[in-house]
């Protein structure tokens, strides 16, 4: 069995090799290709001016601890104007930078500093929905029942006698009801506005040309102002069923997903009428013909919870986005035979359309590598994990799987992403008290799922030290936990066999060695419990069996844990060379 990356699908110049991590930026190199991209969620980097809210100064000034790590770009989650209700994945204005997280004049200090350092900067964009505070849904309050205000949204008249329940059964992927009804500006109970996600989340009616000019405008805006590229919130559920009609999701669909879920390989589940509609693509073929006008080859990347991975591959036709999240291999079990099928499978399906495949093991929506690879069992995407979930994660067992499976996926072919704390190791926070809780699943499901918060506590810079750096006066709007400075970067720094030198080293060994632009040669040989394979000279080997594996000769360039007498452990990987 072996996969290929289509070698001549356009990654013909790579960025060329500087001093320490060698980026420099090269225009029309399909940088996208084999890029390492880093989330940086701003409310959890780096707070500058002690406000215990992370902010864009604060990422500037740490942004050499990221081109020390070696990563090609980072990846903003939103920092827009917005009352945050969801983080700020409720936008109430596109074009501006809300006052916890600086100006814009800090956003294009922060872009100019991170080019300067060979890094690119990928922006969120989130076209769905807007915040209930932007000025077009105020606007659509204000204005009478089918005017041209209100046709921006969704709004409908309610079902029953007097219009009292909502238009159909659609469930929000938060919890509770998908729809809110208004109060009329005359006082008398009014339409309702759907909003597939938190009610302060109104989602935007894509059949609206007025809506695809306004969404034309917010990305100009921003390749004006010189970003590489975008990150798409749910590029999956823009646009809905005509006639929006019931539906019911199978009981265990992913918080994120809501359930276009594996059912569908054999043809049996019904795609939900609100995501992975046909129209989404005419969308996605506009805003690339937009971005193919500006120079120096900007990006759209999807965040799409789509499954099997062919259909999530229609993202990235050739005339469409440059590349989608693989939630795939996310999700994939802890286990040989699974990684290897998902490993295969992604390749041959974003390879049928020309794009790179995709890796990614955490972000801000779900429970961080680190302990969800401790747990038995770690539920839907962004359920999360508290103090009442049963089965706590095992945290050794956790962070040494979370390493053996970071050195996997650095190895492959394509894009990665990393998310911020996970070069740390760090784990996911469980006995956030209630009071500090913010994602509206939380509140949503009363406390049911205690949602995404575990996994965006700031993380810490340095130890010893009030919120271990992280913000100057130690105010941290999550609490962190008390046993942090050991994961803290400077303590990390330097220290043979830590999580951050693993990364680093894998960093710097994946742009020497071209990983990125190679293709996987599955090994034969090995016990079914082992995934082995050779890319641009390398052999990887992971270890996910109790037995030993006996090494093949070589020199070591990484390994996930020490080795000793020529085997691999259990849960370990190793890189080797032939010299
Ligand atoms: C996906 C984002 O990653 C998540 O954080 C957000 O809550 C939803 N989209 C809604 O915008």
């Amino acid at each position: 069995m072996s996969s290929v990356n289509s070698p001549d699908s356009g990654a013909s110049l790579r960025s060329s090799t500087g001093p320490d991590t060698g980026a420099v930026l090269v225009a029309g190199s399909e940088w996208w290709r084999s890029a390492v991209i880093y989330q940086i969620y701003p409310r959890s980097f780096a707070d500058s001016n002690g406000d215990g809210m992370g902010d864009l100064a604060g990422i500037s000034d740490r942004l050499p601890a990221l081109r020390d790590l070696g990563v090609d770009a980072i990846w903003l989650s939103p920092f827009y104007t917005s009352p945050q209700n969801d983080a700020g994945y409720d936008v109430a204005d596109y074009c501006d930078v809300d006052p916890r997280f600086g100006t814009l004049a800090d956003f294009d200090r922060l872009q100019r500093e991170a080019h300067d350092l060979g890094m690119r900067v990928i922006v969120d964009i989130v076209p769905n929905h807007s915040s209930n505070e932007h000025a077009w849904f105020q606007a659509a309050l204000a204005s009478p029942v089918g005017s041209v205000e209100r046709s921006r949204y969704i709004f409908r008249d309610g079902s029953g006698e007097n219009g009292e329940l909502p238009p159909n059964n659609w469930q929000s992927i938060f919890g509770g009801n998908a729809w809110t009804r208004i109060t009329e500006a005359d006082g008398t109970p009014g339409q309702w506005y759907l909003h597939l996600f938190d009610r302060s989340q109104p989602d935007l009616d894509w059949e609206n040309p007025w809506v695809h000019d306004r969404f034309r405008d917010v990305l100009r805006f921003w390749l004006d102002r010189g970003v590489d590229g975008f990150r798409v919130d749910v590029a999956h559920g823009m646009v809905k069923a005509a006639g929006l009609p019931d539906y019911t999701p199978p009981a265990d669909a992913g918080s994120m997903g809501g359930g276009l879920g594996d059912e569908l390989e054999a043809g049996e589940a019904q795609i939900p009428p609100y995501f992975g509609q046909e129209g989404v693509h005419e969308i996605f073929r506009d805003w690339r013909r937009v971005l193919d006008q500006y120079e120096g080859d900007r990006a759209l990347v999807a965040e799409a919870w789509v499954e099997p991975l062919s259909r999530l591959a229609e993202w990235v036709r050739p005339d469409e986005m440059h590349q989608a999240f693989n939630f795939t291999y996310l999700e994939t079990d802890w286990e040989a035979s699974a990684l290897r099928r998902t490993i295969d499978t992604s390749i041959s399906a974003f390879g049928e359309v020309g794009a790179p495949s995709t890796w990614v093991l955490s972000n801000h929506d779900v429970v961080r590598h680190a302990s969800r690879l401790g747990l038995d069992d770690s539920g839907p995407q962004g359920a999360g994990i508290g103090p009442l979930t049963p089965g706590k994660p095992d945290a050794v067992l956790g962070l040494r799987r979370a390493r053996a499976a970071s050195a996997l996926m650095l190895s492959l072919p394509g894009s990665a992403y990393v998310y911020q704390g996970e070069e740390l190791g760090l784990p996911e926070v469980i006995d956030l008290p209630d009071a500090f809780r913010e994602d509206p699943t939380f509140f949503r499901t009363a406390g049911e799922r205690y949602g995404r918060d575990g996994c965006r506590v700031p993380i810490p810079w340095e130890p010893g030290v009030p919120a271990y750096g992280f913000s100057p006066s130690g105010e941290s709007w999550l609490p962190q936990p008390g046993d942090w400075d050991d994961y803290a970067r400077s303590a990390q720094a330097g220290r043979p066999g830590s999580t951050l030198e693993l990364y680093r080293t894998a960093l710097r060994l994946r742009r020497e060695r071209e990983l990125g632009l190679g293709a996987v040669e599955w090994l034969p040989g090995f016990r079914d419990e082992v995934v082995a394979f050779r890319n641009s000279g390398v052999t990887v080997i992971s270890n996910l069996g109790e037995v030993p594996v006996e090494l093949p000769s070589g020199r070591v360039l990484l390994s996930s844990e020490d080795l000793r007498e020529g085997v691999l452990p259990t849960d370990t990987t190793v890189w080797l060379v032939e010299d």
